[in-house]
């Protein structure tokens, strides 16, 4: 009998497809908000999964799954997963790194850039017919280049918007839990200070960093209170690292410029009070999102199910896997 595999969300169906030379496919036909029982009762008959942020899974959803052995995420980012219950379940458990890292320093770039010269609430404006009302000193925004760039995370994206930065002739600073290799340092022109500092000397702050119960509302009021009135601060990271009614308070009464945002905490449910804002760009999730990269996330995950459930030429090594060591760790002990 062949092994079963859960794809939870509709994907790119020519990518998908590639999972049937294996396995028998269960897939959702529409994007679906699937509520806890129903993950559950869909990793009950599975071997494997292709899930994406959308899908929280936990000690819970796992807890009846005697067959389940991989999952594999669609998306760098996995706090939709509880590693550490996935892995006393003996589920390896996989991500897509390094293909979606390009991309999304790109977005991240956009975003820092729409905020400070006031791009959406630009393009509104005219859409609202008040060109006529145009003056010299309409819509002005903030400078980029030459200025600070602050980056808070610096991972694979982290670095690769620093690598940015050199044609905007940037100051880059960067603030990470260890400090880069000098090599890095050299190769990204970045240099390491504290989180305070980071956030006072920041003309803008971009948000890199993985969640996590350490990053839940880093950014909150106090943090903002350090910050330069004229500064930025984009997001593409997660939207609980944000305490969204501090950073609206911050944006109301001119204490921060503007603000770039692609994550919310949460989404897709969205804090009224950035909504009535004007200088905060939103955008719904899409950093990631060229179709190149999006087709990418979908490939990888594809291998790593594939390989992880020991077909394919890399079976047995997946190669994105998050826990690893630590399945293996269990199997010796
Ligand atoms: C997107 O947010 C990802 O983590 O891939
Ligand atoms: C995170 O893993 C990153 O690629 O920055």
């Amino acid at each position: 009998e062949r092994p079963r595999v859960w794809v939870s969300q509709p994907l790119f169906d020519d990518v998908v497809a590639r999972l049937g030379e294996h396995f028998d496919v269960v897939a959702t036909a529409r994007v679906t908000q699937h509520g806890p029982e129903a993950i559950a009762a869909a990793l009950r008959e599975a071997d494997g999964a292709l899930v994406t942020l959308n899908d929280p899974i936990g000690a819970a959803q796992v807890a009846g799954a005697g067959r389940l052995r991989a999952i594999a995420n669609v998306g760098v980012g996995y706090n939709n997963l509880d590693l550490p219950a996935l892995s006393a379940a003996g589920v390896l458990v996989t991500n897509t790194p390094d293909v979606l890292t390009e991309t999304t320093a790109d977005f991240g770039w956009a975003l820092m850039m729409a905020a400070a010269r006031r791009i959406s609430e630009a393009e509104h404006w005219l859409r609202e017919g008040h060109w006529r009302q145009w003056s010299f000193d309409s819509l002005l925004g903030g400078d980029v280049h030459g200025t600070t760039l602050g980056i808070l995370g610096m991972g694979r994206i982290g670095q690769a918007i620093a690598r940015r930065a050199a044609g905007f002739r940037m100051r880059v600073l960067y603030h990470n839990r260890s400090r880069l290799p000098e090599a890095v340092e050299r190769e990204t022109a970045a240099s390491y200070v504290g989180f305070e500092e980071l956030l006072t000397r920041a003309d803008h702050l971009i948000l890199v960093l993985p969640y996590s119960p350490q990053s839940h509302h880093l950014i909150d009021a106090a943090a903002l209170a350090r910050m330069q009135p004229h500064a930025t601060l984009t997001n593409i990271a997660r939207g609980g690292i944000v305490d969204e009614d501090a950073l609206a308070d911050a944006l109301e009464h001119g204490r921060l410029a503007a603000a770039g945002l692609d994550v919310f905490e949460g989404e897709p449910a969205l804090n009224p009070r950035l909504l009535a804002l004007r200088n905060v760009v939103l955008t719904p999730h899409i950093a990631s999102g060229s179709l190149a990269t999006r087709r990418a996330m979908v490939a990888l995950a594809v291998d790593n199910l594939i390989a992880a459930l020991g077909y394919g030429p890399d079976a047995g090594r997946p190669p994105s896997p998050l826990n690893a060591a630590q399945l293996a760790e269990r199997a010796g002990a």
